[in-house]
């Protein structure tokens, strides 16, 4: 069989050619004497027509199909010039592969996002969901190959971990403990002696600690994997899972984080720019119209840069336009981070030295004593998209943070190890996967992103 993607592609070797081609049937209009097929086969988001007659001896099994049927389509591949579609395919046979039901749910008109949620199983069968989850998969290439061209050693970090690196307390626990039936220590609290890693547990919110252990290895590492948080916020960038890419690189502050972190953004987008041209001018055309120009000014233009306590003196002057002020301290919530990058910034910028006390403990201080080397890529649209920071490497320091914060000593007895044994400088980030393939494509909605998203309250499929 033939690709649909590969008869666009090279059209002028097909046209006039015998093709095969094997998709779903999206619409089907018939008269007596013959009728049309409108096939997508996945691979392309343009769908070819095929036209059928009544020569064909199961001629009118076809035009009994309903929309979403499985069919083998053999015929000539012909130029229609005068047609919206440039080339049809005259059918010499339709071989019926799988019939479909009129209650298909997908029929042949705009439905929205929000119905096409509810249809799960399915929505992978639209146009956008396609373009969407192609792009996604070009993404993830994409990243893999920018580390690996560099020589960073891909880490994979576990998933059932016992630390809570971002210290949110947001964790979904894991456990093997019968919950109707959980075992008691003589003062009442849980025995998790009694459970399988005989201690609590819970799913990752980040792979970053056991990634800084690679880091002082291997000089410079990177994971790529799922990460779960449960953050009971209802938004259209949050998700209970998703996938993270955290870079980790020794001998090197913070400003090395930063430029790594443009240069792998800029790289990314040339990426898909390149290698998916259809599929994100349909993205301009339909879901985010001026995309493409943007993306191309952020590929070739440096990023803004500017301390926290610089860009709450800037977002204090429009505090009458949020619902919640800001003043130094505050955490940034995402209509001060969306007006800093679109209103203020008009491109992708990154916030640096955030008051130690709203970052987590392994962030490096400042000598101010105030805040700490962390910075935040924000994008237009989404917001953060990129959290991360130099690492305190002090023994110290870090051991008094920790205790200042209430963490334990002995679970993190590796974590302090490590500025022990060789200590260095050393920073990294971590990238929301689901996040940069939003800003990619300008999908508004991070449940529009993932084949199978989790969010409050739902966990279909
Ligand atoms: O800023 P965060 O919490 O940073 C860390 O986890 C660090 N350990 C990273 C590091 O330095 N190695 O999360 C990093 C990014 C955020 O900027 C955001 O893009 C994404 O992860 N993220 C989420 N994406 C979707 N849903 C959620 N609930 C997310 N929480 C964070
Ligand atoms: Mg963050």
């Amino acid at each position: 069989l033939t690709t649909i993607r590969e008869i666009f592609r090279n059209r002028d070797a097909y046209i006039g050619q015998t093709v095969e081609i094997g998709g779903w049937v999206r619409n089907i209009r018939d008269s007596k004497t013959f009728g049309f097929l409108v096939v997508n086969d996945g691979t392309y988001f343009e769908p070819l027509q095929v036209v059928f007659h009544d020569a064909m001896s199961n001629f009118s099994d076809i035009c009994h199909l309903n929309v979403g049927a499985a069919v083998i389509v053999k015929g000539q591949l012909v130029a229609t010039p005068k047609a919206k579609q440039p080339f049809e395919i005259q059918a010499d046979t339709v071989e019926i592969e799988g019939a479909s039901t009129p209650d298909y749910p997908l029929q042949p008109k705009r439905h929205t996002f929000e119905y096409l949620r509810t249809l799960t199983h399915l929505r992978a069968r639209t146009n956008t969901f396609e373009a969407v989850f192609r792009v996604r998969s070009l993404i993830a290439y994409a990243i893999h190959q920018f580390f690996q061209e560099r020589d960073f050693v891909y880490v994979h970090t576990p998933l059932i971990t016992g630390s809570d690196c971002e210290g949110a307390g947001e964790m979904f626990q894991v456990t093997t403990m019968d919950l109707n039936n959980v075992p008691k220590t003589e003062d009442g609290k849980v025995d998790f002696s009694e459970d399988f890693f005989g201690k609590p547990t819970n799913l990752t919110v980040s792979g970053q600690l056991n990634g800084e252990t690679f880091a002082m290895a291997f000089r410079n590492i990177y994971t790529f994997g799922p990460t779960f948080r449960a953050e009971n916020s209802n938004t259209t960038r949050h998700a209970a899972e998703f996938w993270m890419i955290e870079p980790e690189i020794a001998f090197a502050d913070l400003q090395d984080d930063m430029e790594l972190a443009e240069s792998m953004m800029k790289y990314v987008i040339g990426y898909v720019l390149e290698h998916a041209p259809e599929e994100m001018k349909f993205f301009n055309q339909f879901v985010d119209k001026g995309l493409l120009e943007r993306l191309e000014h952020v590929r070739t233009s440096d990023f803004g840069r500017v301390t926290y306590t610089e860009a709450i003196e800037l977002l204090e002057k429009h505090n009458d336009e949020f619902d919640y002020k800001v003043s130094w301290g505050c955490d940034l919530q995402t209509e001060h981070e969306r007006y800093l990058t679109e209103k203020i910034f008009k491109r992708p910028v990154f916030v640096t030295d955030y008051p130690k006390d709203i970052k987590a403990f392994y962030m490096k201080q400042n000598p101010d004593g105030k805040t700490v080397a962390a910075m935040d890529m924000l994008v237009p649209g989404i917001g953060e998209i990129i959290g991360g920071s130099e690492r305190e490497n002090d023994y110290d320091k870090l051991l008094t943070r920790m205790k200042e914060l209430g963490l334990k000593e002995e679970d993190y007895s590796f974590y302090l190890d490590l500025r022990k044994y060789g200590s260095t400088r050393h920073a990294g980030f971590g990238l929301g996967f689901e996040r940069c393939v939003m800003y990619l494509t300008g999908m508004g909605n991070i449940r529009d992103v993932i084949p199978f998203p989790r969010t409050v309250n739902n966990c279909e499929l």
